[in-house]
């Protein structure tokens, strides 16, 4: 281990995969523990992929990716935003995690930093160490009207070493979203303090508590603006194994990410590409009924605890997560591995998202609503034994 670099030997074990294993061979198992759908992949994309193969799509690729998916996507902002958007600002990249690296890479160099509000998705600040980038955490509080991030923390937390501010809304674990009033805030602040924004707005659709899609910086920035939107194809279309993601920003990038891709992993292969423009140009009905999907898990587990008071949590207004704390448990890593044990039920422990998460546990609801009911209640079961 000592010839290792510092910064492959200090990678953190992910909290969320350490109770997977832990559990994957229960017997009666509901597993809620990851962000993604129970689902496999609808057919009409997967046949896209069938046909790239059967016709011998098998070569090296366009870097950025091919026209026709980059073209896809920018009217996929365009249709979702009602703004205008140009295939030239996308580079297509193997999965949302290789978007999110990239955007670590162009922005930041060994010993810079990038402030993250937390608690946050664990594996941004993962892949900025593992670059020798130090992450900054801005704790958000949590108030009776939910989780709120403060303006004035956040600007505290920038030195002369930050190159970015990572945000991700709607947000994983917490279901927190940004208002436009927060987003044009942190705009302002990144403009004046010569910072990038990372935007991580993948569970943008995935929004309940208003109407419509949750505010986005695509809804006022300017396309010259220092915003990084990095994206996947996983959560919308049910697609998390297949590893396709996309990063867009400023088009003068464009070469840039094509140079970051070409060192990395030389492209995404052109027959998972075709699946994606099928789900992108056909898929709106199929991602609505998500959508509702997860809308109707989400009232399903409210309603579930509601009679139950040591479950504390603000519900989430996007993503699709329940992010609860639990009357009387501290240890969250231990409570996950013994509910796992005793009930079948896998959770993430909120340990594994980073400072202020450390009391809660993760649940995902985009999930089949029969697990759902049947996991609440083996829940509320071994609450009450405890
Ligand atoms: C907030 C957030 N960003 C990015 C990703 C990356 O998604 P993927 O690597 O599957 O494309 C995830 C996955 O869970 C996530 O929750």
């Amino acid at each position: 281990m000592s010839s290792l670099s510092v910064e492959a030997g200090r990678a953190p074990e992910s909290g969320i995969i350490e109770v997977v294993n832990a559990g994957r061979d229960h017997p009666d198992l509901i597993p809620l523990w990851a962000g993604e759908s129970d689902q496999p992949t609808p057919a009409f994309i997967c046949e896209a992929t069938k046909t790239s193969l059967d016709t011998g799509e098998t070569f090296y690729t366009y870097q950025r990716g091919l026209p026709e998916l980059r073209e896809a996507i920018a009217a996929h902002y365009r249709r979702t935003y009602g703004v205008p958007f140009e295939a030239a600002q996308v580079c297509v990249t193997g999965s949302g995690m290789q978007a999110i690296q990239l955007a670590i890479q162009a922005v930041a160099s060994s010993g810079d930093e990038i402030v993250i509000p937390t608690p946050a998705w664990p594996n941004m600040a993962a892949a900025a160490e593992l670059r020798g980038v130090k992450t900054v955490a801005v704790p958000m509080d949590i108030a009776e009207s939910g989780w709120q991030l403060d303006m004035a923390k956040l600007e505290d937390a920038i030195t002369d070493k930050t190159r970015a501010i990572f945000l991700n809304s709607p947000c994983n674990p917490t279901g927190w979203v940004a208002s436009l009033d927060d987003l044009k805030a942190v705009l302002e602040m990144a403009r004046r303090r010569k910072l990038w924004i990372i935007a991580d707005e993948i569970y943008g659709l995935f929004h309940f508590g208003g109407d419509g899609v949750a505010p986005s910086f695509l809804q006022f920035c300017d396309p010259d603006d220092p915003v990084l939107f990095v994206n996947t194809m996983s959560k919308n279309w049910v697609m998390t194994g297949w590893r396709l993601g996309w990063i867009a920003g400023p088009a003068r990038l464009g070469q840039v990410f094509e140079n970051l891709v070409q060192y990395s992993t030389s492209g995404v292969p052109a027959f998972t590409q075709r699946g994606a423009i099928a789900a992108l140009t056909e898929g709106e009905d199929f991602l609505s009924e998500q959508v509702e999907l997860a809308r109707k898990g989400r009232a399903l587990l409210l309603d579930g605890f509601a009679g139950n008071n040591r479950v504390q949590y603000a519900a989430p207004d996007g993503a699709f997560y329940f992010f609860f704390a639990v009357e009387g448990v501290t240890d969250t890593r231990q409570f996950a591995l013994d509910l796992l044990k005793e009930t079948g039920v896998g959770l993430a422990p909120g340990t594994a998202f980073g400072t202020g998460g450390e009391g809660f546990l993760r649940l995902c609801f985009a999930r089949r609503h029969d697990h759902l009911e049947e996991a609440v209640g083996r829940i509320n079961q071994f609450l009450q034994r405890g």
